[in-house]
């Protein structure tokens, strides 16, 4: 087996369009992946043939909704290294760690108490902690980020004191594609007998995850940005842990009785997934993981590693441009500024060129604001991207400089 970036980019129906005529570079996977025609099979084969709701019925249809659904969870669990019952469907990163920090962080955490987060998180692993922090009289500790747009583990060394009560930590950064030593991150907060959530949605995408490697005790990502669908995505927890967390949301399947006077939970997952369930998603996000290990993926983060390389340095022969977020090993994301140019026009050019890219704070303000900067524009690069997709951008950045002089 070895990877074809052809053979692959054939599969992606999307891909083959021209946008203004030109041919699509897309280049915003860091936002949402595109989907292979096996996984778009995959939601429509569901609703053609099998949909009906999972966990209610005892007629055929409702038994094979049940097992479409039941068996993506086996998938994505031996996926992650995980057992079935520690994967917990939900709509995507966002939902996962806000279930954490309501759930477990409710019960865990106290006045006084610390929440570690690095400076280059994305809100969704801000927000859900300072929402619970001001309700328990919190606070957030920041480990800082180096020019280089790296953590280091003297920082959590330093920081993870007798009043932290959970790590959360990204993987893999959305805007500077630095990967996290997570797995010296786990040993040293451990250590200290300090749980670590793992923000893995940039991660999964471009390698293999294992959770018990990584030693992660919480570890989130979403379905559509490792090409499966939107709106489904999943929170892994250590079984132990998972069982002593109280519910979160309320509602059907995630209970066993309910009275008037009181109700009895269901046993994990179900505990966690009140309410009907994405079963199309799952069903296409299992799909998506049958896609990914039918491919050479270490064939596949070869051929990243080559576009980041070369994209790299194409980009650093356009004068007036600056890479942000330098750090050896990275995920294939680029995230830069051009003297004198807005990144939204930016943006906005390379849009009629044919290059998608994304123009923003890319949901990372705190870390905007460590580099100085407004906004960046974002190439971010997957296994269907070549080496024309970035030739094509640069072609395009030589128009905004025509433009902007
Ligand atoms: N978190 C996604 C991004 O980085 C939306 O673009």
């Amino acid at each position: 087996m070895s990877f074809d970036v052809e053979a692959v980019r054939r599969q992606f129906p999307v891909l083959a369009q021209r946008p203004y005529g030109k041919r699509l570079a897309f280049l915003d996977s860091g936002a949402t992946s595109q989907k292979p025609q096996s996984v778009i099979d995959a939601v429509t084969r569901f609703y053609d043939r099998d949909n009906s709701n999972v966990h209610r019925g005892v007629y055929d249809l409702a038994e094979r909704a049940t097992a479409a659904f039941e068996g993506a969870r086996k998938k994505i669990a031996r996926f992650i290294g995980a057992e079935p019952r520690e994967v917990i469907f939900t709509r995507g990163t966002t939902e996962g760690v806000n279930l954490v920090a309501q759930s477990w962080g409710r019960a865990s955490v106290g006045p006084g108490d610390e929440i570690l987060v690095t400076g280059m998180e994305h809100h969704s692993n801000i927000v859900p902690w300072q929402l619970l922090a001001a309700e328990k009289g919190a606070k957030l500790v920041v480990v800082p980020v180096d020019d280089r747009g790296e953590v280091h583990l003297a920082d959590f060394e330093r920081l993870i004191g007798p009043r932290t009560r959970i790590v959360a930590v990204t993987q893999v950064s959305n805007v500077l594609g630095t990967v996290n030593p997570i797995r010296e991150i786990t040993r040293l907060a451990h250590a200290r007998g300090v749980p670590v959530l793992v923000d893995g949605a940039q991660a999964v995408p471009h390698e293999k995850v294992d959770v018990r490697d990584l030693d992660a005790d919480f570890y989130v990502f979403s379905g559509h940005k490792m090409f499966g669908p939107t709106g489904i995505g999943v929170l892994y927890g250590k079984a132990k842990i998972l069982e002593a967390m109280p519910p979160w949301q309320g509602g059907g399947d995630m209970i066993l009785s309910v009275s008037f006077e009181g109700t009895k939970f269901n046993t994990i997952p179900y505990k966690f997934e009140a309410g009907t369930p994405d079963a199309a998603g799952a069903v296409g996000l299992g799909a998506a993981v049958d896609w990914l290990e039918g491919l050479d993926r270490e064939g596949a983060r070869a051929h990243e590693r080559d576009l980041l390389d070369h994209a790299t340095r194409r980009l650093q022969e356009l004068p007036g441009l600056r890479i942000i977020g330098t750090a050896p090993g990275k995920a294939p994301v680029i995230s830069f500024v051009m003297e004198g140019v807005h990144p939204h026009d930016v943006g906005t050019i390379l849009d009629h060129e044919g290059v998608a890219v994304r123009a923003g704070h890319h949901c990372a303000q705190p870390l905007m604001e460590r580099f100085g900067v407004p906004a960046t524009v974002r190439a971010s690069m997957a296994l269907y991207n070549t080496r024309e997709d970035v030739d094509q951008l640069v072609q395009g950045l030589h128009r905004v400089r025509e433009m902007f002089p």
